[in-house]
């Protein structure tokens, strides 16, 4: 069973050695916990994916330190440093071209010519990643399949047994996994919604910056992210309901909820129903209920990542 550690520089130098070991480590970040190895070892990578049971044609985010570090492993054209300087460390992921020098491992990559990198923002994150020196491929720490992480103990009860530590940084403050950006050609596109929203990006860039498909869009999986059915909990999900129907959990939101119906935000922030989805997802997950039924969630700002994740969750499996 992993080691819960705490975010001393002590137990946090601990999980940088095991990493340099080629041993696994959970750890926090500001969207879910990952689930940690070196990116440079294919055995460590390997090993990433069987704790998973993630398939290999499903690539993983590689996690650095800071931009210069990112641009020792992927080509940053000027679109990609310029959404860097903005949202860099933070709950973004660019998809990139990989350098020809690049020491990732090609599993980690699954073969492609681009790499994901995100600079995480989480204190304890920085601090692993400045400690081991190494980049960390490290997907969310769930099996695959199933909801990402927001705390220490979801990931020792789902992949306890699979990482040598998990350091408990207390729950994640976003709650969603980061938003997914490629930047392979002139068109940015976001392949996965997340706190770093579109209209933020396109604010940014000056350009339209569009959510690519949607769950049901099988056309388009230009991206593995596309391929798969996502975050679900173990029993069915209602979207869009008014209230439970008989045997239905309500997962409530805003100030129009039931009393006493698990409420994602009373108060309707979006924030706070990010933050808590996951979590709440995990707790009604309970099978003395048919189903979840989810109450509507505005589509808009922090809603699209919220709803793409209630869709993928809700989606036919
Ligand atoms: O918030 C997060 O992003 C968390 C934390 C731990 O950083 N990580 C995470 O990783 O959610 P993961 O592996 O569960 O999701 C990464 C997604 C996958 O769906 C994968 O298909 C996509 O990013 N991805 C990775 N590399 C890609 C590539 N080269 N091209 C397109 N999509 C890629
Ligand atoms: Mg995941």
């Amino acid at each position: 069973m992993a080691r819960r550690l705490q975010p001393t520089l002590g137990e946090i130098g601990e999980a940088a050695r095991a990493l340099r070991q080629g041993k696994l480590v959970a750890f926090p970040t500001e969207t879910v916990y990952g689930l940690g190895g070196d990116a440079t070892s294919d055995r460590a990578v390997a090993a990433i994916f069987a704790a998973k049971g993630r398939p290999s044609f499903n690539p993983l985010i590689v996690h650095v330190s800071n931009i210069a570090e990112a641009a020792r492993h992927a080509e940053l054209p000027p679109k990609a440093q310029a959404v860097a300087r903005a949202f860099w460390p933070g709950p973004l992921t660019m998809v990139l071209p990989r350098r020809r020098d690049c020491r990732i491992s090609l599993l980690a990559t699954a073969g492609l010519d681009s790499v994901a990198i995100r600079v995480p923002a989480h204190e304890i994150a920085q601090t692993l990643l400045t400690m081991t020196g190494l980049p960390l491929a490290a997907p969310s720490a769930n099996p695959s399949g199933r909801l990402s992480p927001t705390s220490a103990d979801h990931v020792l009860a789902e992949l306890g047994d699979k990482a040598a530590f998990v350091i408990d940084g207390g729950p994640c403050r976003v709650g969603l996994e980061s938003t997914v950006l490629s930047l392979l050609d002139d068109r940015p596109r976001i392949l996965r919604p997340g706190a770093v929203t579109a209209e933020a990006l396109s604010e940014l860039l000056h350009d339209s910056v569009e959510v690519e498909g949607g769950t049901e869009d099988a056309s388009a999986p230009r991206s593995p992210v596309r391929l798969l059915s996502h975050y679900a909990p173990s029993l069915p999900m209602r979207l869009d309901a008014a209230a439970a129907e008989p045997g239905e959990a309500l997962l409530g939101f805003g100030p129009a909820a039931p009393q006493g119906a698990l409420n994602l935000s009373p108060a309707g922030d979006l924030q706070e129903a990010a933050s808590n989805l996951f979590a709440m997802l995990r707790r009604l997950d309970d099978p003395h209920y048919r189903a979840i039924a989810v109450m509507p969630v505005p589509e808009s700002g922090l809603g699209i990542a919220i709803n793409d994740r209630l869709r993928r969750a809700a989606a036919p499996r």
